[in-house]
């Protein structure tokens, strides 16, 4: 069955039984700095977790593309992948477990042929606080599941918060809840001792593997202490999309299947070798897969590679996929990478959309790496057979002047058998913060100080302001300016546009003049709710439409309230979640503190509010 056949069975499945079709969320999310990229299909989900009430009912499903790349070296094996489409459903405070584990096990079992004696799954097992789930215990017993295929297990399987945390250290105000999971044993491997003395349906061996995780949403951190039960049970279902695919291949390796076979067959015939022969080479064809698939679908939402943040994952992983090109053998050049990439048209229709922006961000990346490439390689091999040692700050050199990943730098260190131990890692690591330029730390920093107040209310202006900025840039510039991306934080702004050229200094004096005479004009922030379709013929403006509901929210900043800006005279109208400020004077005012050119005619300001 192909991804697409089992995507749209999902959806259907789960519409068929009273869900709305909702959109996926896009991969950097504007209001929500606690993650750098969206990594499960509940982020977008969280006031409604926590009883705010979705204009689209109580039972929403989708596919959610997640970006997970906290540990790249694990892509390497067949099972992990930087980014995988996660099918959703949920429910706010509507069915609960019965309906949700019966369901689940009707999909897989009727709808797309799971064998159920291949299938297992877990639930948890209790501890002080939170009580053991017999009641799913019994449902899947209910269901026809074997006992000897249910499992209990404690907290850190089948426990479910954003990024990994556990009830004691989450901070307050996030939510989480217990899981109930399902596996696919993949009879034929066997269990790899490595792991473990013995297998188990969560052991990470390889043998079993997670397909799908209801998570039994309904704690909340509290502000001193422990948990407190969120005021309505949810349900939020992920189930990984490549990875179901694989088991139903009963294929343990997931690069088999359709999403990645085109990219394969690409490099194969570019470099005369065939996966599956060299267990080495194999490592390098997953990895240029996995990289490219998920740099397209970046590059097809308008990011672009760069020293921070979004940018700075985003090159780390063209650069890394350019390597690994590199280690194959090929004669494949930066300027022609598109090429291997073009398969993944035929699976995404936003990167078939975007393709020519994507071709192009994508090749001059890899041209500019290739050079770079080349440089370090050089450095390297004449350092270790001068036999000078390559400790952390000879390797943030070679970041910083050649634009070598770490994570590179030890690869081939490794490859020469040779070792960069954690300490030198440390110092690079230290230096590299000294730069500010760490994506890793910066977006765990994020994460902490996402939750607090203060910035919450500071991102809700800068949010008001980004509408204003924008407005302000095609009254300036000219109506073909269009937002390419947009990201704030809880300290700053900072807004991708189409523009050929930086901006001269008059002409970013006066766009911040506008902004700022705007604020002071204290118009009134209002929105309403229509289709898309109304939303666009009032001249709403918008970011990847197709990234949008059926029914959205159109704000709109205006001299007054009401009908009066849906006459024409509004200042900025744009279809957005929100939430923004009611009246321009509370932004308070802003600065615009730096622009940078970051691709092919795109332009990037930061801004920040004058307090
Ligand atoms: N939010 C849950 C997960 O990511 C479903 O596994």
């Amino acid at each position: 069955m192909t991804t697409k056949e089992i995507r749209e069975k999902y959806i259907k499945f789960f519409t068929d039984r009273g869900h709305v079709e909702t959109v996926p969320s896009p991969l950097v999310l504007e209001n929500d700095p606690t993650t750098l990229f969206t990594s499960s299909g509940m982020q977008q989900m969280i006031p409604y977790l926590k009883g705010e009430k979705h204009p689209l009912g109580t039972r929403l499903v989708d596919s959610q593309l997640s970006i997970r790349m906290q540990d790249l070296d694990e892509v390497a094996d067949n099972r992990h992948l930087s980014s995988f489409e996660m099918l959703g459903n949920w429910s706010f405070g509507d069915y609960f477990k019965e309906d949700q584990l019966s369901w689940v096990w009707e999909f897989l079992t009727k709808e797309i042929g799971f064998d159920k004696e291949k299938l297992y799954v877990s639930v948890f097992e209790g501890n002080d606080i939170v009580p053991k789930d017999t009641e799913s215990y019994e449902i899947w017993k209910k269901i026809g599941v074997n006992d000897t295929h249910i499992h209990y297990y404690d907290l850190k399987k089948n426990w479910w918060a954003r990024n990994g945390m556990l009830p004691t250290n989450m901070p307050s105000g996030e939510i989480g809840g217990t899981t109930s999971e399902i596996f696919y044993d993949f009879e034929e491997v066997s269990h790899n001792p490595e792991f473990g003395s013995f297998c188990h349906p969560n052991c990470d061996c390889g043998k079993f593997l997670e397909i799908g995780n209801s998570v039994f949403m309904c704690y909340k951190k509290e502000e001193y202490g422990g948990l407190v039960a969120l005021p309505q049970k949810n349900v939020d279902f992920g189930g990984g999309l490549e990875r179901i695919a694989a088991a139903l291949n009963n294929d343990p390796d997931v690069f088999q299947i359709d999403m990645f076979t085109g990219i394969i067959k690409k490099i194969e015939t570019e470099i005369g070798v065939n996966y599956g022969t060299d267990s080495k080479k194999d490592r390098d064809f997953r990895i240029v897969a996995d990289h490219l698939r998920t740099s397209c679908s970046l590059l097809a939402e308008g990011i672009l590679p760069g020293n921070k943040l979004h940018g700075y994952a985003l090159r780390r992983l063209i650069r890394r996929a350019m390597f690994h090109i590199h280690l194959l053998g090929s004669g494949i050049s930066g300027s022609s990478v598109s090429h291997i990439a073009e398969d993944l048209r035929n699976h995404y229709p936003s990167v078939d959309k975007n393709w020519s922006f994507i071709e192009e961000n994508l090749n001059l990346e890899a041209t500019r790496f290739e050079s770079a490439l080349k440089r370090g390689l050089a450095k390297l091999t004449h350092a270790v057979s001068d036999g000078i040692k390559i400790d952390g700050k000879v390797a943030f050199d070679l970041y910083q002047n050649d634009g070598f990943p770490l994570e590179l730098t030890m690869e081939i260190l490794s490859q020469n058998g040779m070792n960069f131990s954690t300490e030198e890692k440390n110092l690079f690591e230290s230096e590299f913060e000294k730069h500010k330029e760490n994506s890793r730390s910066m977006s765990a920093g994020i994460f902490k100080g996402g939750l607090e107040n203060k910035s919450d209310e500071n991102i809700t202006k800068l949010h008001t302001a980004t509408h204003l900025l924008h407005a302000a840039l095609r009254k300036i510039l000219g109506e073909h300016v269009g937002q390419k991306g947009s990201h704030i934080t809880g300290e700053r702004l900072r807004f991708d546009f189409s523009y050929p050229q930086k901006l001269t200094d008059d002409e970013i004096k006066k766009v911040e003049s506008l902004v700022n005479e705007k604020i002071k004009e204290d118009l009134t922030v209002t929105f309403s709710e229509m289709s898309l379709d109304e939303a666009i013929k009032i001249g709403a403006l918008h970011f990847f439409a197709e990234k949008y509901g059926e029914r959205v929210k159109v704000y709109s900043i205006g001299p007054k309230a009401g009908p009066e800006i849906n006459s024409g005279r509004a200042f900025s109208r744009e279809i957005c979640g929100g939430p923004h400020v009611t009246h321009t004077k509370d932004v308070g005012g802003v600065n615009i503190i730096k622009q940078e050119k970051i691709g092919a005619g795109i332009v990037r300001l930061y801004a920040s509010l004058i307090n």
